[in-house]
């Protein structure tokens, strides 16, 4: 395609679970035009994960591709990198030995009342092995349920919190010591927001699960008894294989998720290896 014009013919190549799709035929480094846009935006809805393979953007790049997408989130726990404040260096040394960084399900700060639409992550420094990244499509699983239990979650509310990932008490808070990365510990973490438990994608309209082991700690009017089998259930059956696209990273590739509809978990595999990535978010609406 010509840099610039108009709805260039952008390739977008499903992955072959069916879930996620690559996409090539662009230069995110510039800016892209209303027609070129529109595809990416229209591929993202369809998908959920894009992978746009060979943009080694500069964080000045990435922060105005970022913009095209929509305005920034909010990206708190985690300090900005310098002279970026919308921009988190995911890092993580040779020598560390901790869980990475994101490294159980998730969906970014769902615990928020506006929680982001979209993570933009790039690689900066990718090991020789492992450090890939799953991510599991909240629609697919919600569409493969039973009516009956449709039915039983339309009303089920989830209580979001960030309590468990960055409170006093949490994991990252006894191994600030031994992490690079900036991640900042605090009370306010225990503090919770509901959401649904099944909600509706803004662009596409689909229903998808919105929960997750990392930031949902219980469901509205539920004992934890009767909530934590339901959502262990509802967790194990949206991590099936046949949900679930496993992300192989290259060096220079820039990935772009919604975290209306899908988690993701960041695997290990790499000791003795540095693995760069820097990420961004984009604002999101609320939950409905
Ligand atoms: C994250 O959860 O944002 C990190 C994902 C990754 O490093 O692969």
């Amino acid at each position: 395609m010509a840099d610039g014009a108009t709805g260039a013919a952008i390739q977008v190549r499903p992955q072959p679970s069916g879930f996620g799709a690559e996409v090539t035929g662009l230069d995110l480094s510039k800016p892209l035009d209303a027609g070129t846009l529109a595809q990416v935006k229209d591929a993202w809805a369809r998908h959920a994960v894009l992978a746009f393979p060979d943009q080694p953007l500069t964080l000045d790049e990435l922060e105005a591709f970022t913009l095209q997408i929509g305005p920034f989130g909010d990206d708190p726990y985690v300090a900005p990198m310098a002279g970026h404040p919308n921009v988190l260096e995911v890092r993580r040394e040779p020598d560390e030995k901790t869980t990475p960084f994101g490294g159980n399900w998730h969906s970014d700060w769902s615990f928020q009342e506006r929680p982001p639409a979209a993570t933009i992550l790039r690689s900066e420094i990718v090991p020789p092995v492992g450090g890939d990244t799953l991510y599991a499509d909240g629609a697919a699983a919600y569409d493969a349920l039973p009516d009956e239990m449709k039915a039983r979650l339309a009303p089920l509310r989830a209580v979001h919190s960030a309590t468990r990932a960055y409170g006093p008490k949490s994991g990252y808070a006894r191994e600030l010591e031994v992490r690079s990365m900036p991640i900042i510990v605090s009370p306010d973490a225990d503090k919770t927001w509901a959401h649904p438990l099944v909600r509706t994608h803004p662009v596409s309209g689909r229903k998808a699960l919105f929960i997750s082991p990392v930031y949902t700690v219980g469901i509205e009017g539920m004992t934890p008894d009767e909530a934590d089998p339901l959502l262990r259930d509802l967790y194990a059956h949206m991590t099936q294989e046949r949900f679930v696209y496993r992300h192989v990273w290259k060096a220079g590739m820039l990935v772009m998720w919604d975290n209306r509809c899908t988690m993701h978990n960041a695997l290990g595999g790499y000791d003795g290896h540095r693995r760069v990535m820097h990420r961004t978010t984009v604002a999101g609406e609320v939950p409905v």
